[in-house]
């Protein structure tokens, strides 16, 4: 193993449910492995600022069930020039950090990545996004807790829909990906769901209607992933409302409550075998991956292909969503 005394951590991107659980794990895996763990707050920006702090065991007690990140996190732009990276790299040296594990999204893992090069600095980056849009990873770390709060939300607009025979357009997260409006939409029960990766492929609003989607039933609900490619929900519901003017459309936009809340059972035990796991990249020698979690083992997804390659939406899916909304 490199020569790894000093371990620092930072969350970075949106906030995801399971963040909290990720910190702990890789604090506790490396003092375990006496290893040192120092806190970096704010993300890359907190690299810039010096907001650097020893953590011990007991910084992470007590937060594997909240939601958000105790480190807090930021969108730095100023990472994203070389200056800012020239002057994050001092704060490294400076405070004895041998190698980096980031909590992230794209976004984040893409900063890494250059980072990494850069100063030829071992980091390991986890999938901390509840978007799931990171390849090579069957699950991001937030996923599922998002994935809950939409059927909860979307279990709860039910009961408008139907004692108001209306149709509901509602907009989930997931920028530009399609994971939480489809898998939301099957485990809500919705009729259907429109996705950005299948938009120039099928005009996914029309096949809705043309499915005759009323005959069966008085009210529908249908969840729309935001992205420019698709306008949302908002552009969804005006478009009914032209061209099928006879239906009681309404829209609602989940917004940001969808990042909130304490993570699941699944995400808490994902982040802790991944927090584990970044530690044990470190002593395998393994640096500039990713901890990715396939078929339900670890593995290491190098960043070049996390990041580069856009994941696929499983199309099986899409034909479940089909068949049970008749
Ligand atoms: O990447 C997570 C995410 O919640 C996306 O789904 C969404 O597009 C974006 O972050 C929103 O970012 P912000 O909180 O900065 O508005």
């Amino acid at each position: 193993m490199a020569n790894i005394k000093c371990i620092g951590i930072l969350t970075s991107g949106g906030d995801a449910p399971g963040m909290n659980a990720a910190i702990r794990a890789v604090t506790r895996a490396a003092i375990y492995n006496d290893m040192e763990v120092k806190g970096i707050y704010r993300g890359f920006r907190g690299l810039l600022t010096g907001e650097v702090v020893p953590f011990k065991t007991n910084n992470v007690s007590n937060i594997i069930q909240q939601g958000g990140t105790i480190l807090k996190t930021a969108r730095s732009t100023e990472f994203r020039e070389p200056e800012g990276r020239r002057q994050a790299y001092e704060t490294i040296k400076r405070e004895g950090i041998d190698a980096l594990v980031v909590i992230g999204g794209d976004g984040s893992l893409t900063g890494a990545r250059i980072f990494a090069q850069e100063y030829n600095l071992p980091i390991v980056g986890l999938p901390g996004t509840i978007d799931n849009d990171l390849y090579g990873t069957d699950t991001t770390i937030g996923y599922d807790t998002a994935l809950n709060t939409i059927m909860e939300a979307v279990d709860k607009i039910r009961d408008t829909a139907s004692s108001h025979e209306r149709l509901f357009f509602i907009e989930v997260m997931g920028r530009d990906a399609g994971f939480l409006a489809l898998n939301g939409a099957i485990a809500s029960g919705a009729e259907a769901a429109i996705i950005p990766e299948i938009w120039t492929e099928v005009d996914q609003l029309e096949e809705l209607i043309k499915s005759g989607f009323r005959k069966t039933k008085n009210s529908s609900i249908v969840l729309v992933a935001e992205s420019e490619i698709t306008g949302g929900a908002m552009t969804m519901a005006e478009r009914v409302k032209k061209e099928y003017p006879q239906y009681d459309v309404r829209v609602t936009i989940l917004g940001h409550l969808q990042r909130g809340g304490s993570p699941s059972a699944t995400d808490r035990i994902l982040a802790s075998r991944m927090g584990a796991a970044a530690i044990d990249a470190f002593m395998d020698d393994q640096r500039n991956v990713m901890i990715g979690i396939q078929n339900d083992q670890i593995v290491y997804v190098p960043f070049s292909k996390a990041i580069k390659n856009d994941k696929p939406i499983n199309r099986d899916l899409l034909n479940t969503l089909h068949i049970l909304s008749i």
